[in-house]
C-alpha cells in the first residue's frame, strides 16, 4: 500500500518532470519560430524600399522616364526654369563649382550627396544610392518634405509640368 503510494508519487513526479521537459522543447521552437521570421518581412520591406529608391536600377526608373515624356517634359523650357529657379544656388556645367548648393552636372544617376567639398545636411548625406528622376522629382516638389533638415532653402516647384521640364533638362546634363 505504502509502496503503491510512493510509486504513484514518483510516477506523478516523473510525469510532471516529463511534461515540463517536453513543454520546454515544445515551447522553445515555437518561440524561435515566432521571433525568427518576424524580422524577415521587415527586412523584405527594407529591401523593397531600397530597390524602390533606386540604389540598383529599379524597374520604377524607366516608368518615370516614360511618364516624364508622357507629361511632355521639355528640356528647353526646363533650362529656362533652371536659370530662373535653381541657378542662384546651383551651377550646371561640367566641372562647375559648388555654390549655396552643389554643382548638378550629371545629377540623374549620380550618387547622392557625393560632391566631395560640399557640406550636405545630415539627412541628405545618409540617403544613399543614386538620384533617380522620381527622387529628384520628390525633392524639387517640396525639398523640406523629402529631406526635413535640408539646406536647400527652396519652396519647391508646385506645377507638375514645370518639374517635368526641369527633369527633362537635368537629363541632358551628361556626356
Ligand atoms: C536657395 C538655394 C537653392 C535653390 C534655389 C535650389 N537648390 Fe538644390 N540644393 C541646395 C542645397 C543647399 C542643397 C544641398 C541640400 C542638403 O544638403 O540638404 C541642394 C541639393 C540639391 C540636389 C542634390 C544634389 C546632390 O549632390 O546630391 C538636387 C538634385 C537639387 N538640389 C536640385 C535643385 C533643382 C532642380 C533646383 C531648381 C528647381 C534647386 N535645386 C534649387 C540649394 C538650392
Amino acid at each position: 500500500m505504502l509502496r503503491d503510494l510512493i510509486g504513484a508519487i514518483v510516477f506523478t513526479a516523473a510525469v510532471l518532470a516529463a511534461v515540463d521537459f517536453i513543454g520546454d522543447i515544445a515551447v522553445r521552437p515555437q518561440l524561435t519560430s515566432v521571433s525568427a521570421p518576424a524580422p524577415t518581412p521587415a527586412m523584405e520591406t527594407a529591401e523593397t524600399a531600397t530597390s524602390a529608391t533606386g540604389s540598383t536600377p529599379a524597374p520604377e526608373t524607366p516608368a518615370v522616364v516614360a511618364s516624364t515624356r508622357d507629361l511632355g517634359g521639355d528640356a528647353q523650357k526646363g533650362k529656362k526654369l533652371f536659370r530662373k529657379k535653381c541657378q542662384n544656388c546651383h551651377t550646371m556645367d561640367k566641372g562647375g563649382p559648388d555654390r549655396t548648393g552643389p554643382n548638378l552636372w550629371s545629377i540623374v544617376g549620380r550618387t547622392k550627396a557625393s560632391r566631395e567639398d560640399f557640406r550636405y545636411s545630415r539627412t541628405m548625406e545618409s540617403l544613399g544610392g543614386v538620384w533617380t528622376l522620381a527622387e529628384i522629382n520628390s525633392l524639387i516638389t517640396r525639398p523640406r518634405s523629402f529631406v526635413p533638415d535640408t539646406k536647400m532653402v527652396f519652396a519647391g516647384l508646385k506645377k507638375e509640368q514645370e518639374r517635368a521640364d526641369v527633369l527633362a533638362f537635368l537629363q541632358t546634363l551628361t556626356d
